[in-house]
């Protein structure tokens, strides 16, 4: 069975203070959710959300980990700290950390493996650019960077993990994909799955479209055969917004 997650992710955004405020305003908007509802946030606001959320079945998770155990990484936070903390979920590989920060395919992969090896459950973010799709890169693109992702990764860790389809050109722009192009490119990434743990595992996966999902266009998204959900970055800053999102996939 597959499973429907619907993820915000709030990138630099709100102070602890301001978390808590926007989670109390969700939790009576989502508490009829049937599908998983996800708040990924800043480190500093992570404990303020778990406080918060707590008994409401908003799970939280972090925007990024490292993937060493512990050590000489100044400014980083480990895959233990966080599970520490009680965060379950875990963003990886935003095209933001690829295009800001030098996040490779390399450290995607090394980061989820970290997250998995401590009980996490990472959210992998795969997408192109305009000029990559415009070349018709995007499906070689799509199973690279899935299958890279994943490498080293085994059936039973697969269990844990989400992928979320990004098209980098759809991310903060207001130009959302298509319907048929989220499911196009989350059928990519679930052939690529296939292809390296079998048509069961891809089964089963949770692929999420992600850029300029919003109230208005969530439904027709996620009622796409290959789209399991959404990773929501600006309507997932107003109550209001997400939880619509959050019932269009819980039908
Ligand atoms: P927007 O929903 O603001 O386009 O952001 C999408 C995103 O990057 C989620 O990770």
């Amino acid at each position: 069975m597959r499973k429907y997650v619907i993820a915000g992710n709030w990138k630099m955004n709100n102070t602890p203070a301001e978390a808590k405020a926007l989670i109390e305003a969700m939790k009576p908007l989502v508490k009829d959710a049937t599908c998983e509802v996800v708040i990924c946030a800043p480190f500093v606001d992570l404990t303020a959300c778990l406080e918060a959320a707590e008994g409401s079945g908003i799970k939280i998770g972090a925007e990024n980990v490292h993937w060493a155990e512990k050590g000489a990484y100044t400014g980083e936070v480990s895959a233990e700290m966080l599970k520490a903390v009680g965060v379950e979920y875990v963003v990886i590989g935003h095209s933001e950390r690829r295009q800001y920060f030098g996040e490779t395919d390399q450290t995607v992969n090394l980061r989820t493996l970290a997250a998995v090896k401590a009980g996490l459950k990472p959210i992998v973010c795969v997408g192109e650019t305009l000029e990559q799709r415009e070349l018709g890169y995007t499906e070689t693109l799509l199973k690279y960077q899935t299958k890279m992702a994943l490498t080293n990764i085994t059936a039973e860790q697969l269990k844990d993990i989400v992928i979320a389809y990004e098209p980098v050109w759809a991310i903060g722009t207001g130009v959302t994909a298509t319907a048929d192009q989220a499911d196009e490119g989350n059928g990519f990434v679930r052939a690529a799955v296939a292809e390296m743990f079998g048509a069961e595992a891809a089964e089963n996966i949770t692929v999420q479209y992600g850029g300029s999902m919003n109230a208005g266009n969530a439904e027709e998204l996620v009622a796409k055969e290959n789209v399991d959900g959404g990773l929501i970055g600006g309507a997932s800053l107003k109550a209001e917004d997400f939880a619509v999102i959050v019932k269009a996939a819980s039908k």
